[in-house]
This record gives structure tokens, C-alpha cells and sequence, in this order.
């Protein structure tokens, strides 16, 4: 019997479903799951007819495949992944490869990839981003290792991604684990954008007392503009229009307010405190997922600190598509996108990663639940300028902050005014009223340091460093 291309370990919803989509481009498959009655039921059901076997051990699975070995392991980030990597390895011949497609700690792919190639195999880690459907249509991926790794997995990737205008939504990410690295911050872009299109939906239902029907009405026509057409808004509206079968009430009133989190936020903003990159939008919706976790605390403080009663302030009416609050929106998720394009750029720099920016906006286009039109002007921008700043400073994102900052403050301003947490709008306000003043208080603080550490201070006016007996 001849050798299968490609082997899965994993049979979850992702594993299946990437499986599935290999062998739809013409990869036979062999697949391992570590209960076998897993492997049997897949085989059956939806795996049946198809170019795909089921192996019962690592040696039955490795021994079915072609050489060099492609093994993608679809399974728990952390020990399992290291579990798993032992117990296969022994079985694996040089110029075999292994493919994490997991959401794993980039450290953990630096160790991987340097521990797997100093034996002699190649070792992938890949970012995979679409969700189940992304990932049986095309998802879009983000392989890290070394070129030579990439090569060998470049006719398979290629054909399972997502394809756009301009190719494929995979692309060589660049060493170690930088793979891993952009998918955890495009985890963190994810994160920012859920939260403020969440602060737009309590606007709209506490200030302007809509209903998910209308609410999911306004999603649809922001899914229509340039700057807001993308698959979270789009499936924003899915979930606002949704009803509960009970009782034919809006399903999302029924939802508890608690949200859960697998590590990859987290990731993006300890790597941005240890890189000194400000990414606060992306802190926020980090910080509100921690928030909403203390349920039990959240109902006993409603009822000792007192509500301040929510005034009526403009949002726009589903006529003009909520104007002033898109336009809040579009901002903030700018900023969520500017934050991770700067933390990327700045990794390159420190792990000598090489990314490029354009590439990594173009993969992005398609299959990943952070897809949208702004990333076209995003892969646009570094295009036209490798050296750029930071997003905010190309003329056409630069142009959208100067014609929206308003409504932001004003859509800030009345939800502080009216004690409706806005914890992302109000962060990427601050972030770009920061950004855009040259002369910020830090003098004071450094004054204050200088005074009870006498740490040292620098002048505008001369050349220092100056140091000041404050107390004298
Ligand atoms: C994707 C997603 C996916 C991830 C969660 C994020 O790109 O397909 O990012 O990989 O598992 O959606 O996880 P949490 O919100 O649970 O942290």
C-alpha cells in the first residue's frame, strides 16, 4: 500500500477538520488520536470514503507515512505537547517534521525547534487562526522554524490556507518560535476587537434601549463600510439576532457575563510589558475578561456603590448607522491593530525574528477571526513605508483619527459620565491623546524621583544627567 503525505495527531473539532482539508487538496492522510475508539468514529462518520487511514500506535502511524514525515499534532498547549513529542520521537528518522499547530507559548517553540533540531528533525510551530470552519475551508496560518522546515510543508500549507486576492494565507513567519509569537499577538488583536464591539453593544442597549434585533441591524450595515467590514463584526450580528427557542428572547441576555481566556492575551501583553510596548487597548480587554470573572463580588458592589443614573447622550440612530459610535469603534479597533503591529515589529527586533509586516497583514486577510478590510490598508501601509512608527502615523489612518477623535471622546465621555465601563474605547482614547502630545507630565514624576532617590533627571535645555537637592 503506498504511503500516506500527511499525518494528524489529535481528532478534536480542529484536528478533524484540518485533516479533512488536507485531504481535499490531495494529501492522503494517516491520523492517531490516543483513544483509539476516537480514530474508529471519525473513520466512520465524516472521515469515511476518504483518503484516510487510522493508526492504533506512533509506530503503526509513523511507519504509514512517506518520507520526510509532515505530522501536524493538533492538542492541548503545555505538557501534552511535550508528551507527545517524546513519545513519537523515537520512531522519527532524520528530515522528519513535526508541526504544533496548537496555541503553545512561544518559549516553549524556542525550546522545541532547538531541542528537535539539534537531532536532526524539523520542528514547525504554526499558528492556526479560523475557528473550526477556518480550519476544514482554509484557515490562516503562521509557520515558524527554519526555512528549510517551511519548505518542506510549502505545498501543503499552501493549499489548505485561505486564499485572497494576492495569494495563499500562509507565509514563512521567520525563526524559533515566531510562528507562535504572531499568532499569540494576533490572539491579543482578537481579544481588543470582541471587547470594544461588546462596549458597543451595552451603549447601544443602555443608552439607547435597542434590542438585539436592531442592534445586530446596525452590525450588518457597519459590515458593509470600509473601515468595519470584517468576520467579528459579522458574526456579532449572527449573535445578537440569535433567540433563545424557550421563550423567542434575545439568546445574548441569557448568556452569563463571564469570560474565559486559554493564555494567548496574556501572552501578547506580558510580552509587550517585557518589550516596553504600550498596547492598553489590548490590556483592557484582557483586564475586562479578569473583571467579569468576579461575578459573585460584581452583584454584591452593585448593591453598596451607588449607579449613577445613565444620561441620554448621542450614539446616532440605526439610520445614520450609529455615526458617532462606529466611528468610536473603528478608532479603538485601530488602535488594537496598531498595538500589535508595533509589539511584532519591536520582537523582530529583539529575537531577531526579520518579520515582515505587509506579509503578515496579507495572511491575515483571510481565514483568521481577526480578517477585515483594515488590513488591507494595514499590508498598504507597511508597504509603502517598511519604516513606519506606528499605524496611527500613515496618512489614511492618521486621516481616519483626525476625522473621528470627537466622536470618540464624546462617546467616552458620555458612558464615563453615565458609569458604563467602556474599558477599551476609553483606553485607546487615552492611547492616542498620549501618542499625539509631545509635552506629557513625566517631567513631574521624574522630579519626584530625582527628589526622595535622587535618581537623576535630563533637561530639555541643556545637556545633563542633573540631579537637584529638592529638600534642602
Ligand atoms: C483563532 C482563535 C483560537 C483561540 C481562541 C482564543 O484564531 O482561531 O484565536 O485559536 O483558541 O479563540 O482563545 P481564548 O479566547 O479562549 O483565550
Amino acid at each position: 500500500m503506498s504511503k500516506a503525505h500527511f499525518g494528524l495527531i489529535g481528532l478534536g473539532v480542529m484536528g478533524e477538520n484540518l485533516v479533512l482539508n488536507a485531504e481535499r487538496n490531495g494529501f492522503s492522510s494517516v491520523v492517531y488520536n490516543r483513544t483509539f475508539s476516537k480514530t474508529e468514529s471519525f473513520l466512520k462518520g465524516r472521515g469515511a470514503g476518504k483518503s484516510i487511514i487510522g493508526a492504533r500506535s506512533f509506530k503503526e502511524f509513523v511507519d504509514s507515512l512517506e518520507r520526510p514525515r509532515r505530522i501536524l499534532m493538533m492538542i492541548k498547549a503545555g505538557s501534552a505537547t511535550d508528551a507527545v513529542i517524546d513519545e513519537i520521537s523515537p520512531y522519527l528518522e532524520e528530515g522528519d517534521l513535526l508541526i504544533d499547530g496548537g496555541n503553545s507559548e512561544f518559549r516553549d517553540t524556542e525550546r522545541r525547534v532547538s531541542q528537535l533540531e539539534s537531532r536532526n528533525f524539523g520542528y514547525i510551530g504554526m499558528g492556526v487562526s479560523g475557528g473550526s470552519k477556518g480550519a476544514l475551508e482554509g484557515p490562516s496560518m503562521m509557520p515558524g522554524g527554519t526555512k528549510s522546515s517551511y519548505e518542506a510543508i510549502e505545498s501543503l500549507v499552501s493549499k489548505m490556507a485561505a486564499q485572497v486576492e494576492d495569494g495563499p494565507c500562509v507565509t514563512y513567519i521567520g525563526p524559533g518560535g515566531s510562528g507562535h509569537f504572531v499568532k499569540t499577538v494576533h490572539n491579543g488583536i482578537e481579544y481588543g476587537i470582541e471587547q470594544i464591539l461588546s462596549e458597543s453593544y451595552d451603549l447601544m442597549k443602555r443608552v439607547s434601549g435597542m434590542k438585539g434585533e436592531q442592534m445586530a441591524n446596525v452590525m450588518a450595515q457597519w459590515n458593509r463600510t470600509e473601515e468595519l467590514t470584517s468576520y467579528l463584526v459579522e458574526i456579532t450580528e449572527v449573535c445578537l439576532r440569535e433567540k433563545d427557542t424557550n421563550d423567542g428572547e434575545d439568546l445574548v441576555e441569557k448568556i452569563m457575563d463571564k469570560a474565559g481566556q486559554k493564555g494567548t492575551g496574556l501572552w501578547t501583553v506580558s510580552s509587550a510589558l517585557e518589550l516596553g510596548i504600550s498596547v492598553p487597548t489590548i490590556y483592557a480587554s484582557l483586564n475586562a475578561r479578569v473583571m467579569s470573572s468576579l461575578k459573585d463580588q460584581r452583584v454584591k458592589a452593585e448593591s453598596i456603590i451607588k449607579n449613577i443614573p445613565v444620561i441620554s447622550f448621542n450614539l446616532g440612530t440605526v439610520d445614520n448607522g450609529m455615526e458617532p459610535l462606529m466611528d468610536a469603534v473603528v478608532l479603538a479597533t485601530i488602535c488594537s491593530y496598531a498595538q500589535g503591529m508595533d509589539l511584532l515589529k519591536a520582537a523582530s527586533e529583539e529575537f531577531k525574528y526579520n518579520l515582515s509586516m505587509p506579509s503578515i497583514a496579507k495572511i491575515w486577510k483571510g481565514g483568521c477571526i481577526i480578517r477585515s478590510s483594515l488590513l488591507s490598508r494595514i499590508q498598504e501601509a507597511y508597504n509603502n513605508n517598511p519604516d513606519l512608527l506606528n499605524l496611527l502615523l500613515d496618512p489614511w489612518f492618521a486621516d481616519q483619527v483626525n476625522r473621528k477623535l470627537t466622536n470618540l471622546s464624546k462617546v467616552v465621555s458620555g458612558a464615563a459620565q453615565s458609569g458604563i465601563p467602556v474599558p477599551c474605547l476609553s483606553s485607546s482614547l487615552d492611547y492616542i491623546n498620549s501618542y499625539r502630545t509631545s509635552r506629557l507630565p513625566q517631567n513631574l514624576v521624574q522630579a519626584m524621583r530625582d527628589c526622595f532617590g535622587s535618581h537623576t533627571y535630563e533637561r530639555l535645555d541643556m545637556k545633563g544627567p542633573y540631579h537637584t537637592d529638592w529638600l534642602k
